[in-house]
């Protein structure tokens, strides 16, 4: 009898603890929150390693069929920088001429592959070193 007593109130015991347990809280995300940081970053061609966005299929048709899309990602130029390479393609490499498609590639080379910051900090400025 007393057994009995024992194992009903230990049972009761365990419910009411697992009942107890702390659920993770909750509650929703602010939209703030809720939006990955990732979004901010361009989506890139797994096989090309390029930005894809609306003028990527036209770098795709123009500027991969002689050479790796690797020579676009590891380079970094200024709009003009990137406009004088095409110059020098065209005048001695066979590229063709873009017509009015150019200023668009143009605009996504600067954009995407546009000179990156020194990842070095500025030089400290000081006025007046301190006497040792
Ligand atoms: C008709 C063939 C052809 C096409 C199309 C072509 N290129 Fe090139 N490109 C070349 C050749 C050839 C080289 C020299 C490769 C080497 O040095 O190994 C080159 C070199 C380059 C280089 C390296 C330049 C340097 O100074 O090191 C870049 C960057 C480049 N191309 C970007 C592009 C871009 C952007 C496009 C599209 C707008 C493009 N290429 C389309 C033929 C082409």
């Amino acid at each position: 009898m007393k057994i009995k007593v024992l194992i009903i109130l230990s049972g009761i015991i365990i419910i009411t603890l697992l009942a107890c347990e702390t659920e993770p809280s909750s509650v929703p995300l602010t939209e703030e929150e809720n939006t990955p940081d990732t979004l901010a970053v361009p989506e890139v061609n797994e096989a090309t390693g390029l930005v894809m966005d609306e003028t990527f299929p036209l770098i795709i048709a123009h500027c991969t069929s002689c050479h790796s899309a690797k020579l676009i990602t590891q380079n970094r130029a200024t709009r003009d920088g990137w406009a004088s390479m095409i110059d020098w393609m065209q005048a001695t490499q066979g590229l063709w001429k873009f017509d009015d498609h150019e200023p668009q590639i143009l605009d996504y080379l600067a954009k995407y592959y546009g000179p990156t910051e020194s990842g070095r900090r500025e030089n400290l400025a000081v006025e007046e070193w301190y006497e040792l």
